[in-house]
């Protein structure tokens, strides 16, 4: 029994790196083993899609073209030069990244996890993509889609909701992980997790996976799941409210300011006085994660914001 479950999983890796050499996605940083090029490529593919990151990278890494040049910058030009990519505070983490690496290493990616892990914004997920991309060790990269496409393929899944624990997940990467062909095999995951079996709507008819997945006919039962509501006003997230506000501070170079109140008329469209409770929350929010500063005292309509 162990024996079988052990050949019929490494033929299911095989198949998959089968597809990958055939069907990989060409991604700029795909073709780099530049640690550098790696970590900006993963900061701004934390939370969004491909097709904006490509828009962007590269414009990015001409501005900025090595870890030197970025923890030389100021954290304002970074601000300003990470427009279009939204969630900036990961301009803002990148930015300290750089410098944390630079003071303590003295430029020099660390090649391993305990220190990788010890640098300001690095988790589990981002010191291995480092590790597996830039590396090239045998180590494992989860990330949301990774996760989801494993939970279906090696368990029966009852909706596409469901997900397996984290826990399970990376024994059974640890467990699959193709010693020497790490990196591929990562890679693999990602673009099936990405490209095929999506939240919504798995596309089990092209899926490499298809012929060993557990979950394939329960996906094709359970449709069109909910997706998570986020904090929102008046319709809008407030994810987007947070990117009108530092777009209209980008758009004063990042160096003028602006009083609170002629920043609410321009993010909102009948910003009044009843919006003045949630627009503070949200500066207070973006205070907090070191993106502006309120500046001023006296009533908060009369403080002033600007980059920080
Ligand atoms: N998402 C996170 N890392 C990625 C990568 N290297 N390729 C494609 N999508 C990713």
């Amino acid at each position: 029994m162990i024996q079988h479950k052990h050949t019929s999983r490494s033929k299911a890796v095989s198949s998959l790196l089968k597809w990958y050499a055939n069907h990989a996605r060409d991604l700029p940083w795909r073709n780099t083993s530049d640690p550098y090029r790696i970590l900006v490529s993963e900061v701004m593919l934390q939370q969004t899609q491909v097709s904006r990151v490509l828009i962007k990278y590269g414009q990015f890494l001409h501005g900025f073209p090595t870890l030197r040049a970025l923890s030389r910058a100021g954290q304002r030009e970074v601000v300003v030069a990470w427009k279009g990519m939204g969630y900036n505070n990961r301009a803002v983490r990148l930015h300290k990244l750089a410098r944390a690496i630079i003071e303590r290493h003295g430029g020099r990616f660390p090649r391993d996890y305990q220190s990788l892990v010890a640098l300001p914004g690095v988790g589990r997920y981002t010191a291995n993509a480092l590790l597996s991309s830039a590396f090239k060790f045998d180590v494992p990269t989860v990330d949301v889609n990774v996760r989801r496409f494993l939970s279906r393929a090696f368990w029966k899944m009852s909706s596409t909701l469901e997900l397996r624990s984290d826990q399970d997940i990376w024994r059974l990467t640890e467990e699959l992980l193709p010693r020497g062909m790490s990196y591929q095999w990562n890679q693999a995951l990602m673009d099936i997790g990405a490209t095929i079996c999506t939240l919504q709507r798995p596309r089990c008819e092209i899926c490499p996976a298809a012929s060993f997945c557990k979950s394939k006919q329960s996906m094709k039962e359970t449709n069109a799941t909910k997706a998570k509501r986020e904090a929102s006003f008046d319709g809008i997230p407030n994810r987007i409210y947070r990117g009108r506000i530092i777009e209209e501070l980008r758009k004063r170079n990042g160096v003028g300011s602006i009083s609170i109140r002629n920043l609410g008329r321009r993010v909102h469209p009948n910003f009044s006085s009843r919006h003045s409770k949630w627009l503070e929350s949200l500066l207070n929010s973006l205070q907090r994660d070191g993106l502006i500063l309120i500046q001023g005292n006296g009533s908060p309509t009369r403080q002033r914001v600007r980059l920080a």
